[in-house]
């Protein structure tokens, strides 16, 4: 614990950025690499900044229309270009360092080390590559946090097994996390295994590779169904792990964590506040515990959703107990006590705003307090060490002639962030570091927008992947590593 008057960070405290492989790497067809359900994801030019654009589906049509044709279609694809970190990486380390940056988190494309997913043994070509990116951070003090699955399975595992849904996409993913494991255990020593598994309540094509029209299941069932098969995958690879790497490793479970407020102080709807909590936990509730909290066996009963379990199940969830607890905060929501609301538990977009938040220009609420909260909570729940591994503001940047771009208000999102963060490590809260989503400007998830901007570093991009790729400092990079450098003394 450290002194309620601290200004800096622990020490050894872990600060940096964190990336996808699908957002940042391009190349998409370079090194042996196969494509991957993220390669199908169109930028639509009718959508607009705010709430409402997410375009993470792929219909089951459009997929069968891009398979038939080897990946080429009509649409616009930012997530096969990224922002070709592929042939930038020692550039973009090198700011990253310049920043002070002690890790960074990104994914490894399952496809690049195994194109379909099938084969038995993986591609040189794609785990050189890897090699190269991890021998470049640690050359740079740079320690690797790795993601094994951030929304990159193989686009084969969807058209043979319809992805997640199917049990047989575990054993391709354990082949895939234990050849990381073998190949990269003397460099890396934090590994995540999932990316915000509970992703699949939003979009079951997005979190899981999954067509859901292809099945005749209620989507609800579908989405908790693929989330069974990842929390064995996941439980499988930690076995795996375990075995493998270093003792010192640490492997962690992620979840897209999302605070919740009643809207009213009418005990109804501080209930639906808890039980909308509960739903958003249980992803981590499974992966620390090693089984499926009561509250969602009754969940599933009331709402008739069936999830095939097999016998052996519970022990595998059992041995594969994670040792940390990663996710990624950008903010709070209201909840109220409404008829069906059971049903719709658990999704991202609420529609009552909080009087006392302001919005950001995609319409997500602003709550540095409710990460300390989230923060509190979590630590009280699990009482094993967290790491928030995103968080930041989506903004439109502009870049000015000379090459600058004053991002006062990221400053401000990032600076309230962290103090609040600081509060929490003060309140007892066990933290081992802090990585801010796209350190560097990355194609977003959601809308596959380049104009949706979260980075230090400026990249000059827009939407249809034009643009010299040129890299620059925003004035955040220079608050950023004046923060790290003074240990978080900075933010005073
Ligand atoms: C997280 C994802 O949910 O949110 C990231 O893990 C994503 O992949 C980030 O980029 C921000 O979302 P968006 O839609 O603004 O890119």
């Amino acid at each position: 614990m450290i002194k309620n008057d601290s200004l800096t960070f622990p020490e050894g405290f872990l600060w940096g950025g964190a990336t996808a492989a699908n957002q940042i790497e391009g190349a998409f067809d370079e090194g042996g690499k196969g494509l991957t359900t993220s390669d199908f994801a169109q930028y639509k030019e009718k959508v607009s900044d705010g709430a409402d654009n997410f375009t993470f589906e792929v219909s089951s049509v459009e997929f069968d229309e891009l398979m038939a044709n080897g990946g080429k279609g009509d649409g616009v694809y930012p997530k096969r270009w990224g922002i070709d970190f592929y042939h930038h990486y020692k550039e973009d380390i090198a700011l990253l360092a310049e920043m002070g940056f002690t890790t960074f988190r990104m994914s490894i494309s399952w496809p690049r080390i195994f194109p379909t997913g099938l084969e038995a043994e993986p591609n040189e070509e794609g785990l050189a590559f890897y090699d190269a990116v991890f021998d470049e951070l640690l050359a740079n003090g740079i320690e690797p946090l790795v993601t094994l699955s951030h929304y990159e399975p193989p686009v084969t595992l969807t058209d043979k097994f319809n992805g997640w849904l199917s049990r047989e996409t575990i054993e391709p993913f354990v082949r895939f996390a234990t050849t990381c494991f073998e190949r990269y255990k003397s460099k890396v020593k934090y590994w995540i295994t999932f990316n915000e598994m509970n992703m699949n309540l939003v979009s079951v094509y997005t979190g899981g590779g999954v067509l859901a029209e292809r099945s005749d299941r209620p989507l609800r069932e579908v989405a908790f169904q693929a989330s069974h098969h990842q929390f064995l995958a996941s439980a499988l690879a930690v076995k795996a792990g375990r075995e493998i790497l270093p003792a010192d490793a640490m492997i962690g479970c992620m979840i897209n964590r999302h605070q919740y407020y009643p809207l009213t102080t009418k005990p109804e709807d501080v209930y639906r506040a808890c039980k909308d909590d509960q739903i958003n936990l249980f992803y981590s509730d499974v992966q620390v515990r090693g089984y499926y909290p009561g509250y969602m066996l009754r969940y599933f009963d009331e709402q008739e959703i069936n999830v095939v379990m097999e016998e052996g199940d519970d022990a595998i969830l059992a041995e594969g107990t994670v040792d940390f607890v990663a996710f990624s905060y950008y903010m709070s929501h209201l909840s109220k006590d409404h008829p069906g609301a059971d049903a719709t538990a658990g999704h991202f977009v609420g529609t009552d705003k909080n009087e006392y938040l302001e919005l950001t220009q995609w319409g997500w609420p602003i709550d540095p307090v409710g990460f300390r909260i989230s923060l509190n909570e979590m630590w009280d729940r699990y009482q094993i060490p967290l790491y928030p591994v995103e968080n930041g503001l989506g903004a439109n940047d502009v870049l000015e002639e000379d090459g600058s771009v004053h991002d006062q208000y990221r400053i401000d999102y990032l600076k309230s962030h962290l103090i609040q963060l600081h509060e929490a490590i003060k309140d007892g809260v066990q933290v081992l570091g802090y990585t801010t989503w796209g350190p560097i400007d990355l194609v977003s998830c959601g809308t596959s927008q380049m104009s949706k901007r979260y980075g230090f570093i400026y990249v000059d991009q827009d939407n249809y992947g034009k643009g010299s790729l040129a890299r620059s400092r925003k004035d955040s990079f220079f608050w950023y590593k004046d923060v790290i450098g003074s240990n978080g003394a900075a933010l005073y």
